[in-house]
């Protein structure tokens, strides 16, 4: 199993979008890992959800929610000692073919958050979090999935104690981000963020989560925004032993609405259209860099 954070602390640059089109692709192409369909799942541990809802819907959300059955409610009963059964805590999103096009959309899972659980558990049990992620957490999850995706909220520092234990418990972190002034202003924090991420690892004695690169969303590499901001972009990526991804996301006036509600993701897909390929040669990329697939012969 290898988990891959998508985080950038800055609010709305695509870290959603790109867990959606990420678990996508994972999910219902034909790429396998072991010579067998890849088991993704995807673990939101953002309150608004917007990634759980738009792959399972609303109502499974608040379902699950209502019953504790959450990545938080989880980890208080691991931290307890008990021996919950990890299915329980899983939505399923099954397999079906779907729009005129008949595109086919794998199985996978979805574990949502609850955001007043997470608040009352990170009172609680404050830095054992990340112990239990790794001690407890962490092995259920190596026996059920190749590939656990996390979806971080924005805006959250140390303090924050269940998203920083899903970014120190990460194998990897890719961050979106889009070529403009403000989002690179707000890099610096990310970057610290990542550190602290990293030291919590250290400080555990488990192998810290690599950054593996930006990936640059909403990006039209003709702009002069572009050609404004790609090169600091990389300079700071690699003052972070890091790099700027060599494929991009376009901007998608259909991406728009990937996480909004009215959207449902099975149309997503075929609402990106004649951008899928970006999101194809990205996914790549990551899977790539990740190791989760040997790099194509260069
Ligand atoms: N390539 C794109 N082209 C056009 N719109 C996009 C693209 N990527 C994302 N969006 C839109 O930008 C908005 C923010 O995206 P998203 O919710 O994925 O960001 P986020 O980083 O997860 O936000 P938050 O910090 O609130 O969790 C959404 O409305 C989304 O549909
Ligand atoms: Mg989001």
């Amino acid at each position: 199993m290898r988990s891959v954070a998508v985080f950038n602390n800055k609010g709305g640059v695509g870290k959603s979008t790109l867990t959606l089109l990420l678990a996508d692709f994972f999910s219902s192409t034909s790429v396998t890992i072991k010579d067998r369909r890849a088991r993704i799942l995807v673990i939101d541990l953002d309150a608004q959800n917007s990634s759980a809802t738009a792959l399972v819907g609303q109502t499974a959300v608040e379902h699950y929610q209502k019953d504790g059955l959450t990545v938080d409610g989880l980890l208080q009963l691991l931290i307890q000692g008990k021996k919950p059964s990890l299915s329980d805590f899983l939505i399923t999103r099954r397999e079906k073919t779907t729009g005129a096009r008949k595109i086919p959309l794998g199985q996978l899972w979805v574990m949502p958050t609850d955001g007043d659980a997470s608040l009352r558990l990170e009172e609680k049990y404050r830095d054992r979090i990340v112990i239990a992620w790794f001690e407890r957490l962490r092995p259920l999850l190596e026996k059920a999935f190749d590939i656990v995706l996390l979806d971080l909220p924005a805006n959250i520092d140390r303090r924050n104690f269940l998203p920083m234990a899903a970014l120190s418990t990460a194998d990897f972190i890719v961050t979106p981000t889009e070529p403009s002034k403000i989002t690179l202003n707000a890099l610096e924090k990310t970057f610290n963020i990542i550190r602290d991420a990293q030291g919590a690892a250290r400080q555990a004695g488990r192998q810290e989560p690599k950054l593996v690169g930006l990936i640059l969303n909403k990006t039209d590499r003709r702009t002069k925004q572009y050609r404004l901001h790609a090169k600091e972009l990389k300079i700071r990526a690699g003052e972070n032993d890091s790099l700027v991804f060599d494929n991009w996301l376009p901007p998608a006036p259909a991406l728009a609405t990937a996480t909004d509600d009215s959207l449902e993701f099975e149309h997503l897909r075929e609402r990106y259209d004649t951008y899928y390929d970006h999101v194809r040669k990205v996914s790549k990329e990551m899977a790539e860099r990740c190791g989760l697939v040997k790099r194509a012969g260069k």
